[in-house]
């Protein structure tokens, strides 16, 4: 499969993404028709030649969710049973958080995407900051997650005022994140430890007591969801004597009342990339990805 050009198709969730995509690496378009019935359900017809192409079908998996995904399995299907080479991109992998048993009897739901995205006939797939990377062994062909986090923290040491800033990890799993970030900006940073109960879903966090009055936080996550990761850690740094507080992410879900919720928490201010379009995409990721694939050869 080396040594042959990429062509991109845009899934509907992700048309501007696909095509900035398919300029970095100057590929043609798939030729398609894509359209949705009145009672919801998708309908998709290839029109392009795919025989022995490798295609890239750009498609990120946000709410809804199951929608995003049903167009990539019919999208999928249909390229690799014309012949195609199907790489899935999907900029957010939705159903990625659940990559483990936690409680008896819960499903993986990432490894049930994995199943489906093979039995759609894909034979490579891309995303960016999966929530863990112990994630990517659930699926059974090639998966890969480069990260975004160094084209935000570009963003931010660009245009923001980074001084007297410090740079927190609202839990354990994003620590990683947060401290490249921190290293990428040249600030300190701090860690919190956050704890959900897996029935009630409520949130503790806990923290070591430190001195930070009059600072600035950037709070740095892998994604904001209903935002009560967020609001948890700027309670606690309010107390703290942080004065202004920014929420950076990858992927930013915004369920429901989310973006109010974090500013009456006192975040003023949400900077995230686009691999979910929303009016917080501040930073364009996708050349991240375009970089990526030209690796593959
Ligand atoms: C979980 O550990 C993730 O890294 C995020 O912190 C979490 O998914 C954010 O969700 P929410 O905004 O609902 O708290």
């Amino acid at each position: 499969m080396s040594n042959q050009e990429f062509q991109v198709l845009p899934g509907p969730s992700s048309v501007l993404f696909a095509r900035s995509i398919a300029k970095q690496l100057n590929c043609e378009m798939v030729d398609m028709e894509f359209k949705e019935f009145t009672d919801g359900e998708n309908y998709f017809r290839l029109i392009s030649e795919v025989v022995g192409k490798r295609v890239l079908v750009i498609q990120s998996l946000y709410p809804p969710v199951d929608h995003h995904l049903m167009q990539l399995i019919f999208i999928s299907k249909k390229l690799s049973e014309e012949g195609a080479f199907v790489y899935a991109i999907c900029p957010y992998l939705g159903y990625s958080r659940q990559h483990k048993e936690y409680l008896t009897g819960e499903v993986m739901s990432l490894k049930t995407l994995g199943q489906l995205l093979a039995f759609s006939g894909v034979k490579h797939m891309i995303t960016l900051d999966i929530h863990n990377v112990e994630g990517l062994g659930l699926i059974k062909f090639p998966a890969f997650s480069p990260s975004a986090i160094p084209t935000l923290a570009e963003y931010v040491k660009n245009c923001e005022d980074v001084s007297n800033s410090i740079i927190v990890s609202p839990d354990l799993g994003s620590s990683a994140r947060a401290e490249a970030f921190a290293e990428l900006v040249g600030r300190p940073y701090l860690i919190f430890e956050k704890e959900r109960d897996r029935f009630t879903g409520e949130l503790k966090m806990k923290f070591t007591s430190s001195n930070l009055s009059g600072s600035k936080a950037y709070i740095v996550d892998d994604m904001i969801s209903t935002g009560g990761t967020i609001v948890k850690a700027a309670k606690v740094l309010s107390s703290l004597g942080v004065k202004e507080m920014t929420a950076v992410c990858v992927h930013a879900i915004m369920v429901a009342d989310a973006a109010n919720r974090i500013k009456a928490a006192g975040v003023s201010s949400i900077i995230a990339s686009n691999t979910i379009p929303t009016e917080f995409s501040k930073v364009d990721v996708s050349k991240v990805i375009a970089d990526h694939i030209k690796l593959l050869g």
